[in-house]
C-alpha cells in the first residue's frame, strides 16, 4: 500500500496563528487564568492538551463572571477562536477589558473571517425610508459559530442557506422577498465548497437582477479542497482526519467521498481500527485545518505499521520531500493564496513563503490580488525562516534586484540611458526605482534649478544615466541632466544633418525683436523677418505673434558654420493678390463692401487683403456725384471690375458700368497711385 499525505494537510494559517498566540501565552505566563471562548480548535485531542496546561473553555455567558473575578493575583485572559465571535460578545469583552485592567482578551479571529465581518457590517441596512429593501443571502451552516458571528453584524434582513437548493425552495414557498426593487448581496462561509457556492450564485441570478456576490471562501479551503479531490481521485482509500464538528473537515470528507467512495473520516489514529481495507493499493491522507501535525503523523504511522511496508517515519518523509530553506536563498515559489495584504507561496519546503505588498513592488498602488493569481510562479529571495510560525518571509523586489543588477552595471559601463519613475523626494535629491534598485539623483543632477522644488519630479518617468555604483547590489547614483544634455546634443546633430531649404518645421515662438521673431525648431533656433511673416505690412512681429505661439515655418536659407537659419512663413500660395487674380477678371460683377473714402472716390473691400476703388465718376451719370454722398462705410455695393493692374496691384470698380455693360478703363486708370490700398 502506497500512502500519500496531502501537501496542505493540517493547521491552516488562521488556526496556526491562534495556536501560536495561545502557546506563547502559556509559555510566558502559564495556562492558569487562560480561557478559550468555545473550543479554540475543533479538535478534542488538541483541547485536551491545552487543558493539561490549565487552559479552560468558557462560553459567552461566563464572561461577566470571569471579568468580575479577575484580580492582580488571578488575572484572566480569554482567547477568541479563529471563527470569530458575535458583535455582542466583542462589545462585552471590550467593555470588560476597559473596566478591569486584570481582564484581557486575545482576538484570534482569522483575517479571512474578519474580512466578512467588515463586508457584512458595511452593507446598507435597507430599512431607511429612502432605500430600496436590501437583503443578505448567506451560504453557510446556520448554527456554526463563524456564521453566527457574521450574521450578528448584519443590520438589515438576511437569510442563511445550508446549500444552493434550499435557496430555490425558500423562493418557491414564498419565504424569500422577491421583486425588482430588492437589492441582493450574497456572501459565503469561508469553508464552503466552491462548487456549491457556484450553484448558489447561479440560483440567485435566476431570482434577482444584478445581485452582488462577495466571494468570501477562504483560499486555503479552496486550495485544500482542490488538492483533496485530486488526491482522492488517485486513491482507492482516503482517510480524512479531523473533528466531526469541524466544518472544513466535513467539507473535505464530502469532496473526497464524491470521487473515492472508500473515504472515512476519523478524529485520530485509534479510530482507524478495522477501517483500512486489506486490498488497498493507494491510500491518501487528508486533514482539516484544525488537525495538528501530531495527529496526522499518528495516522500515517498506524497505516504504515499495518501495511508493514512503510518504514520511513512521517518526519523523515516530510524532510525528504521538502527541501531545506535558508535566509539568503533565492527560490521559485508557486502562489497558493493571495489577498490584498500578502501572497502565500509554496516554496517546496516545510515552511510557507509570505510575500507582503512592500516586498512585492515599490509601487504603493499595486494590488497584490490583481498582480498575482494562484498557480503563478515567482522568484523570491528568502529574508527570514521561522520554523515556529511555519513561514518564510520573502522578497520579490530583492530577487528582481539580484537578477537585474547587471543591467545597472551595464548601463554605467556602456553609458546607456535608462528610464525610471521618480519614487521619492529625499534630502538633497530624488530617488528613482528601477529593476528593484534604488538610484539616487542629487539635486544638482536634476533639471530643477538650484533651491527649486524637487517635488515637481515626483511620480514622473525620467531618462537618466548611471554615473556611480554604490555597494554592489544596493544602489547607484544617477544623473537626469546628463541624459537630457546628451539627448539634446544628439537632436541638434541630427537636425543639422537633415536640414534643407524649403523643409517645414513645427516651431514655437521663443523670442521677438522689432524686426523679427526667433523660432525654436526643437533645440535649434531660426529667425524669421517680419516681412516674411505676413502679406499685410506689420510694424513689428508682436503685432501678430506672442511668445509660446506654435508656428509652422519653412527654411529659406541656412549657414551650418554660423548656425544661422532664416525662416519663412508666408508663401505665394497665400499671396492675397495672387488669390484674387486667380479668381477674378475684368468685367466680373461682384459685391464689395465700402471700407474708406477719398476725395476722388470710395475704397471697397473685395477679398482678404485686396481693396478696389470706385471713382466718383464711376458711381452714376451724374458728373457731380461724390462717393461720400452716395455710400456709407459698411454698405454692400454691386460693382463691375473694370480694370486689374497687375503691376501696380490696383483694382478699379464701377457701378455705372453695370448699366453700360463695359469696363470704363480710361477713367479709372487716370487716378493717382495712392488711391490703391493694396
Ligand atoms: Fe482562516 Fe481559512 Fe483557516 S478562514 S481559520 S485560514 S480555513
Amino acid at each position: 500500500m502506497k500512502i500519500t499525505v496531502a501537501e496542505n494537510a493540517g493547521f491552516c494559517f488562521g488556526v496556526r496563528r491562534a495556536d501560536r498566540l495561545i502557546r506563547e501565552k502559556i509559555s510566558r505566563d502559564g495556562g492558569r487564568g487562560v480561557f478559550t471562548l468555545g473550543k479554540l480548535i475543533h479538535n478534542d485531542g488538541y483541547m485536551a492538551d491545552l487543558e493539561t496546561d490549565g487552559v479552560r473553555v468558557a462560553s459567552a455567558e461566563d464572561l461577566p463572571r470571569l471579568a468580575a473575578s479577575a484580580t492582580e493575583e488571578n488575572p484572566v485572559c480569554v482567547f477568541v477562536r479563529a471563527h470569530g465571535m458575535t458583535l455582542e460578545t466583542e462589545n462585552a469583552l471590550t467593555a470588560f477589558a476597559s473596566e478591569n485592567p486584570y481582564f484581557s482578551f486575545v482576538d484570534c479571529t482569522c483575517p479571512y473571517v474578519r474580512k466578512i465581518h467588515n463586508i457584512v457590517s458595511e452593507l446598507p441596512s435597507g430599512d431607511g425610508a429612502e432605500e430600496d429593501e436590501t437583503v443578505l443571502l448567506f451560504l453557510g451552516s446556520a448554527g456554526h459559530p463563524e456564521t453566527v458571528g457574521i450574521m450578528s453584524r448584519r443590520r438589515g434582513r438576511s437569510f442563511v442557506f445550508e446549500n444552493a437548493s434550499s435557496l430555490t425552495e425558500a423562493a418557491a414557498t414564498g419565504k424569500l422577498p422577491l421583486g425588482e426593487k430588492i437589492r441582493v448581496f450574497c456572501a459565503v462561509q469561508t469553508t464552503q465548497k466552491a462548487s456549491e457556492w457556484k450553484k448558489f450564485q447561479e440560483n440567485v441570478k435566476k431570482l434577482y437582477t444584478k445581485p452582488i456576490f462577495f466571494d468570501t471562501i477562504c483560499n486555503v479551503t479552496e486550495t485544500r479542497q482542490k488538492e483533496a479531490r485530486e488526491l482522492a481521485g488517485k486513491c482507492d482509500f482516503v482517510v480524512v482526519i479531523g473533528g466531526s464538528d469541524s466544518s472544513n473537515t466535513a467539507k473535505l470528507y464530502s469532496v473526497c467521498r464524491e470521487v473515492c467512495p472508500r473515504t472515512v473520516m476519523v478524529p485520530d489514529a485509534e479510530s482507524l481500527d478495522g477501517l483500512i481495507p486489506d486490498d488497498c493499493i493507494n491510500a491518501g491522507i487528508v486533514a482539516g485545518a484544525s488537525t495538528p501535525d501530531g495527529k496526522i503523523e499518528e495516522v500515517y504511522t498506524k497505516m504504515s505499521e499495518e501495511n508493514k511496508a512503510m518504514t520511513e517515519s512521517f518526519e523523515e518523509m516530510l524532510d525528504s520531500a521538502c527541501k531545506t530553506l535558508n535566509s539568503g536563498d533565492t527560490v521559485t515559489g508557486t502562489v497558493i493564496a493571495v489577498n490584498d495584504q500578502e501572497v502565500k507561496l509554496d516554496l517546496g519546503a516545510k515552511v510557507t513563503g509570505i510575500l507582503t505588498a512592500d516586498q512585492a513592488s515599490d509601487d504603493a498602488s499595486l494590488k497584490l490580488s490583481s498582480e498575482f493569481k494562484v498557480g503563478d510562479e515567482i522568484d523570491v529571495f528568502v529574508i527570514r525562516v521561522s520554523d515556529i510560525d511555519g513561514c518564510a518571509t520573502v522578497s520579490k523586489k530583492r530577487a528582481d534586484l539580484d537578477k537585474n543588477w547587471h543591467k545597472i552595471v551595464d548601463a554605467k559601463e556602456n553609458n546607456t540611458t535608462l528610464e525610471g519613475v521618480v519614487s521619492d523626494v529625499v534630502k538633497g535629491g530624488v530617488v528613482i526605482r528601477i529593476y528593484g534598485a534604488r538610484v539616487f539623483v542629487p539635486a544638482s543632477q536634476t533639471p530643477v534649478p538650484k533651491d527649486g522644488d524637487l517635488s515637481v519630479l515626483a511620480g514622473q518617468t525620467v531618462k537618466f544615466k548611471v554615473i556611480e555604483l554604490k555597494n554592489q547590489g544596493k544602489g547607484a547614483v544617477g544623473s537626469i541632466r546628463r541624459a537630457t544634455s546628451e539627448e539634446k546634443s544628439a537632436k541638434v546633430k541630427e537636425f543639422w544633418e537633415n536640414i534643407e531649404v524649403g523643409k517645414y518645421y513645427d516651431g514655437v515662438v521663443r523670442g521677438m525683436t522689432d524686426y523679427g521673431a526667433f523660432i525654436d525648431l526643437g533645440g535649434v533656433d531660426g529667425m524669421i523677418h517680419k516681412k516674411n511673416l505676413s502679406w499685410r505690412p506689420i510694424h513689428k512681429p508682436a503685432d501678430i505673434l506672442k511668445i509660446g505661439d506654435p508656428l509652422r515655418v519653412f527654411v529659406r536659407s541656412y549657414n551650418p558654420e554660423k548656425k544661422q537659419i532664416s525662416l519663412g512663413y508666408i508663401t505665394e500660395d497665400t499671396n492675397p493678390w495672387k488669390l484674387f487674380t486667380d479668381e477674378y477678371k475684368e468685367g466680373d460683377v461682384i459685391d464689395v463692401v465700402i471700407s474708406n473714402f477719398a476725395q476722388f472716390g470710395a475704397f471697397a473691400h473685395i477679398t482678404e487683403g485686396v481693396d478696389g476703388l470706385i471713382h466718383n465718376s464711376q458711381i452714376s451719370d451724374d458728373k457731380n456725384a461724390k462717393a461720400e454722398d452716395v455710400f456709407k462705410i459698411g454698405d454692400t455695393v454691386t460693382v463691375m471690375i473694370t480694370k486689374i493692374d497687375d503691376e501696380q496691384k490696383r483694382v478699379s470698380l464701377s457701378v455705372k458700368a453695370l448699366d453700360e455693360g463695359a469696363p470704363a478703363e480710361e477713367e479709372a486708370a487716370e487716378e493717382p497711385a495712392e488711391e490703391s490700398e493694396n
